[in-house]
């Protein structure tokens, strides 16, 4: 079966890369060991190189940094260690300039509890914005109103003397959430949409978009059968009644109307959900979030079978007109190449750049970077200091300094960085990448001008032909042009017979070699091999 053709008129989110930049770990210029926005837009060229489309940043507001920049005190400036907002308007025109897109991170679930609409709103049962967050009476023992937890541990409630009230965080405590069912908390977050798309900012990612409804009647989260010792306290319950409730999309609908009323913006919106949910937040006109992440590539076994059924479940629960987006990394996740292993991190990366659907590349994955290795005295995330030694559960591995070269602090800062340096950072790095043809930056960049050059790689349409014995394969196809692509996710070699692959040549393979080869109906792929093959066109 194949879906969805699409046109070459394409706008730049559905043909284009995005890149996850994460500013405290890009580059650093004043030599207090944190990225800023200096150092951001230094270092440019790097993105050029690669290749790139879109930028998503993740926050520079004024922020105590509970949780890095998710805890905002204000939405429309930007924190003195990252730089100013002239700064910003001077990072958005140099992205322009080299013919880029610059989303930033919204963040309307919460805010920080210093933030003064936060100030007001605890201070008393009546101020004026006295809903503008989620306050409850306690219960009859004067314990929390419900068993609403929070994702970093412990109770979802926080008791606020002056109130006499609990209020409730789906994240610290620090970030109370917002009443989204009053309609000044929508009009006051929509301005903040409107003060940066009218500054140039092409769009937004939506944090924790899932969340920003809460189960009006207050009521428990059910019991989880299926919690497992070990795995983070939330999980315990289901979150039915704090996340993922059906009206939220109506909200997100509203924030697409708000974005719409500038051209050719788009939103990508952050949550963690299975197929047929996630395709709910397209809305249901497509009028919804334009790229609601798909992060199964993050939650799945790396398995032929799965990513294939994968595909073919996405593409059919997609609504008309919607378009797909792929990811293997993030901010909050162990990095791919420690969860797959480098072998099979550049068969991720063949996949990544070949799919249907826009790739969203997290810093540093263009390197190979696996996970950093931080010790206890060095940790920085707040949700590993609330629930130390989670499997998996520590963001700060995935969050180490952009490796540039190989000097002492690898040319990342003058000084010892906020966080601990990847350990092979004196020769995996950009510097010793780009001298090298064989490496993980060259792959990454020969596969996304693969995917720009060819309208097939890029918007065209997918068939799977495979999914099975740890090979997966389909077919990218728009007008005459067609490619084939074939990936091994086993360490030992594998053969396929691959019939529309037939009389197709090697564009390209993980490796970066076989170039040119011809294939025939079978193709034989080495260990943890992925190939790219130009089959018509
Ligand atoms: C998702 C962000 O990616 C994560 O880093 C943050 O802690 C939460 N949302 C809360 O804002
Ligand atoms: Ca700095």
């Amino acid at each position: 079966m194949q879906f969805h053709p699409a046109s070459l008129a394409e706008p730049w989110w559905k043909r284009g890369v995005v890149y996850n930049l994460y500013p405290c770990s890009y580059m650093d210029t004043n030599g207090d060991g944190w990225g800023d926005i200096a150092g951001i837009r230094a270092r440019l060229d790097h993105l050029v190189g690669l290749g790139i489309d879109a930028i998503w940043m993740s926050p520079v507001y004024v922020s105590p940094m509970k949780d890095f920049g998710y805890d905002v005190v204000d939405h429309t400036a930007v924190g003195a260690q990252f730089g100013t907002l002239a700064e910003m308007d001077g990072l958005i025109a140099d992205v322009h300039a080299r013919g880029m897109k610059l989303m930033i991170d919204f963040v309307p679930n919460h805010t920080s509890d210093q933030h003064p609409w936060f100030l007001e709103s605890r201070s008393s049962r009546d101020n004026p914005r006295a809903d503008w967050y989620l306050w409850r009476d306690p219960a009859s023992d004067g314990g929390p109103p419900n068993n609403w937890r929070s994702l970093f541990g412990g109770s979802a409630w926080a008791w606020c003397e002056e109130r006499g009230q609990y209020w409730y965080h789906a994240f610290l405590a620090e970030q109370p959430d917002l009443n989204w069912r009053n309609p000044a908390v929508a009009h006051a977050q929509h301005d903040v949409m409107r003060f940066w798309l009218a500054r140039g900012i092409d769009g937004f990612r939506v944090d924790a978009m899932w969340h920003l409804l809460k189960d009006p009647h207050w009521r428990d989260n059910p019991p989880n059968p299926d919690f497992r010792p070990g795995e983070p306290a939330i999980r315990q319950f289901l979150q039915i009644r704090t996340a993922d409730l059906p009206e939220t999309v109506e909200v997100v609908c509203g924030l697409r109307r708000v974005l719409d009323e500038f051209p050719d913006r788009a939103m990508i919106g952050e949550l963690y959900l299975d197929y047929d949910r996630m395709c709910a937040y397209y809305g249901p006109t497509s009028d919804g979030c334009n790229l609601p992440f798909n992060q199964h590539l993050i939650m799945d076994p790396w398995r032929a079978e799965v990513v294939a059924r994968g595909i073919e479940t996405y593409e059919a629960a997609l609504p008309a007109g919607a378009w797909p987006n792929w990811i293997f990394g993030n901010p909050d996740n162990p990095r791919v190449a420690s969860r797959l292993g480098p072998a099979q991190a550049r068969v991720a990366a063949v996949f990544l750049l070949t799919a249907r659907g826009t790739p969203i590349l997290w810093q540093g994955d263009e390197l190979g970077l696996e996970n950093g290795v931080v010790p206890p005295e060095r940790v920085r995330d707040p949700q590993e200091k609330r629930e130390p030694g989670l499997v998996d559960h520590n963001r700060d591995i995935a969050r180490t300094p952009m490796p540039w070269d190989g000097s002492r602090f690898a040319g990342f800062s003058t000084v010892e960085p906020w966080l601990p340096l990847t350990e092979d950072h004196a020769t995996v790095n950009v510097a010793a990448e780009e001298a090298d043809p064989r490496s993980m930056l060259t792959l990454h960049r020969r596969l996304i001008a693969l995917r720009r050059a060819h309208p097939a790689l890029a918007i065209g349409a997918v068939t799977v032909l495979c999914g099975a014995n740890d090979v997966l394969a389909f077919e990218r196809r728009h007008g005459t042009e067609v490619f084939v692509v074939a990936l091994n996710l086993a360490h030992a070699p594998r053969t396929v017979a691959l019939p529309p692959a037939a009389g197709g040549r090697i564009a390209l393979t993980s490796g970066l070699d076989r170039g040119g080869e011809s294939v025939g109906e079978t193709l034989c792929l080495g260990p943890d091999e992925a190939v790219v093959i130009a089959v018509a066109g």
